[in-house]
């Protein structure tokens, strides 16, 4: 054989032995994920009400559907008919199983104290809350507000309420006393249930205090529930203040789980939106339980060994699905951690993973850019190995960090399932699916729809766009999980998400759909904000900023920031006769504080004279938004005045100062 023939060889054998590699590999990974996938998301499409009433069959119902859907658009019900009890899914179920002694809830504080409930003593907690709510009035169909830090009595109590066939509406606790009474007084509940006080950074946040703040406002609250958790005494109002403990000593130790119709609203869930106050979410029980089950088990294969931490907090909607209701009615052990990330050292949540052999970690873009900052070494401290699968949600993760959270955390072992949702969507719609597909990752992208979601990419007159062109996301099907409207506002629902598109449902945000099929989330498309994943409106925030006495106008935008994703730069222009003193900024950080809470706190504010605004009066936020960026304006035909522009122009310097030259700074939006 000549030298050259015996090279081709060589290289001819080593094709073939990579092939056979390749083959063998794809045999034993089952590697025609992408085709399988699509063929499993395009069957289930076609027979929706086939398909989702199989998947229904897995939580227990006491009585069955007689309809799987009921489609008036834009109104889904999902499992007409049939009955069930949130509570009874997720923890009686697993009375009468090995689980009842397995651990349900690890419990740490920031301090280092912990607690831990198996599934058992957590029936009996639910069952003793529940009871005490049914003594103090609350009955099927009430409203209770849940004003709580993240201790086992959060999800307690949402269990609880559901159990008597209640609806809950959970309140980030970090939000001002404003912002509780704005949500109850939307609800116009009667119940609310709180603590003392709530742990951060070493310190007691005094939530008593803003309750009370609250509650002057709030003349429907007739009894409160507060859960004592230091010995410092409170001051009860007689007849409307109740201490949790107290109550509890008398409590029964069984409550008969209502059976409530499957479309019986487990829960409203207040969240931003572009146009005036957070709106009321409502969802569903049975469909939302339905598809949580479901996709939990696609996405991040869970099972019983699972030691599930979503490190969300449950006044999120990603609280509500990923650390109480889905883990929970699968059986799972979820950890809960009361505190800041990296208190009172950048190790605390490795540490916890470690201790605790947490397999599933599920957490946010920004606090993973948060730990890039900080350094490899105080990840390398901890054996991390019991992970197996790690999840992102809340806002786009840049390829970078996803790579870094890859190969730092994961150790280049385990899948990361960039899990695309949203409060309305009430579950998870598109993201990688372990558990059933592990379709090839690519970093940055939320890869396809889960099976029985219809997702698309269109123009602004609704047709799909091209593969790589950018274009709205919109879902064409309804799914389980959907939500079911804005509380009493039916017709903010129908012009919120149906009315850009006829038939489509409007998700807010920009995307672009691959040549293979793979969704790229650019983020909104809307005047909504999203600092560290928190959800925000620019009108929400405009509106607090002019009610501020020396404000005249006001327009806010999103800059882009280089760990938590958008940050909010305000401008203002002054009512006359009043000039910056040093002092006026600082009063609009304290209402923004006061009406908000800390998570709407700017990063910077500019007084000027005049806004960019359109002939009829629109502020353009595109103009303010270039010109921090240094970016060009583009197109300003519309513009009513050219000198707005150039002064906001003259103060480029006042931008460059504060957020520097960083290039993270540049973005699609
Ligand atoms: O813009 C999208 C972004 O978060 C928005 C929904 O926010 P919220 O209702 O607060 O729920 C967040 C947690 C489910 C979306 O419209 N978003 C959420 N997940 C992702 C995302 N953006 C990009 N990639 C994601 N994985």
């Amino acid at each position: 054989m000549t030298t050259e023939r015996k090279k081709l060889n060589e290289v001819d054998s080593g094709v073939v032995k990579n092939l056979q590699k390749v083959v063998n590999f794809m045999e034993e990974k089952k590697y025609y994920p992408v085709k399988r996938y699509l063929e499993i998301q395009r069957s289930a499409i076609l027979d929706m009400e086939g398909f989702w009433s199989k998947e229904a069959r897995d939580i227990p119902w006491f009585k069955e559907w007689d309809k799987v859907l009921e489609w008036e658009p834009p109104f889904a019900k999902w499992f007409v008919g049939a009955k069930l009890n949130a509570c009874y899914t997720c923890v009686d179920i697993h009375m009468i199983s090995w689980r009842k002694n397995k651990v349900a809830i690890y419990w740490e504080g920031e301090d280092g104290s912990t607690k831990s409930y198996s599934y058992a003593q957590l029936y009996r907690e639910v069952n003793k809350f529940a009871s005490i709510m049914k003594n103090l009035g609350v009955r099927e169909g009430d409203i209770v507000v849940l004003y709580l830090p993240m201790i086992p009595e959060l999800p307690i109590s949402m269990l609880a309420t559901a159990r008597i066939g209640a609806t809950h509406t959970v309140v980030f606790s970090g939000f001002s006393s404003q912002a509780l009474a704005d949500r109850i007084n939307d609800t116009g509940a009667k119940y609310l249930v709180t603590a003392d006080f709530g742990m951060r950074r070493g310190k007691h946040y005094p939530l008593k205090t803003i309750v009370d703040e609250a509650l002057k406002q709030t003349p429907t609250v007739q009894k409160v529930i507060f859960i004592k958790r230091s010995e410092e005494e409170i001051e009860l109002m007689d007849g409307r203040d109740f201490t949790y403990q107290e109550l509890m000593e008398k409590a029964e130790k069984y409550v008969e789980p209502v059976a409530v119709e499957s479309t019986h609203p487990l829960y409203i869930l207040y969240t931003s939106g572009t146009t005036g106050k957070p709106k009321g979410i409502i969802h569903s029980t049975g469909g939302y339980l339905v598809y949580n089950y479901v996709t939990y088990k696609w996405v991040f294969d869970i099972s019983d060994e699972s030691i599930y931490w979503c490190t969300a907090d449950v006044g999120w909607v990603t609280g509500h699905s990923s650390i109480v209701y889905a883990p929970l009615l699968h059986g799972a052990t979820i950890l809960v951690y009361e505190g800041a990330p990296d208190y009172p050292q950048p190790d605390r949540w490795w540490e916890l993973i470690e201790r605790y052999g947490v397999t599933i970690f599920y957490t946010s873009p920004t606090a993973i850019r948060m730990f890039m900052r900080y350094g490899e070494e105080w990840i390398k401290k901890h054996d991390l190995s019991s992970l197996k699968i790690l999840g992102s949600v809340g806002e786009p993760i840049n390829p970078e960090v996803w790579e870094w959270y890859y190969q730092v955390i994961g150790g280049e072992r385990c899948p990361i399932v960039d899990t695309w949702w949203q409060t309305e969507t009430g579950g998870i719609m598109i993201s990688p699916a372990p558990g059933l597909e592990l379709v090839p990752l690519k970093p940055g992208s939320a890869t396809l729809p889960l099976p029985g979601i219809d997702a698309e990419v269109v123009d602004d007159t609704g047709k799909p766009v091209p593969p790589g062109k950018k274009g709205y996301l919109v879902i064409r099907k309804p799914w389980p999980s959907m939500l079911m409207g804005i509380y009493k506002d039916p017709e903010r629902y129908r012009e919120v998400y149906w009315s850009k598109f006829e038939g489509l449902y409007y998700t807010g945000d920009y995307a672009i759909k691959d040549e293979e099929g793979y969704f790229w989330i650019l983020g909104r498309a809307d005047e909504v904000l999203k600092v560290a994943g928190h959800r925000m409106g620019t009108a929400e925030i405009e509106s607090v900023v002019v009610e501020v006495p020396f404000v005249a106008e006001a327009a806010v935008i999103g800059i882009p920031d280089p760990i938590k994703g958008e940050n909010i730069v305000i401008f203002a222009i002054l009512k006359e006769g009043y000039r910056e003193d040093g002092k006026l900024k600082d009063e609009i950080v304290k209402a923004l504080r006061k009406q908000i809470g800390p998570i709407a706190t700017p990063k910077s504010i500019h007084f000027v004279e005049k806004l960019p605004k359109t002939r009829s009066g629109k502020i353009m936020r595109r103009v303010l938004k270039a010109i921090v960026k240094g970016e060009t304006i583009g197109d300003i035909s519309t513009l009513e005045d050219e000198a707005s522009v150039e002064e906001i122009k003259t103060i480029f310097h006042e931008f460059k100062e504060i957020f520097g030259k960083d290039d993270s700074n540049k973005s699609e939006n």
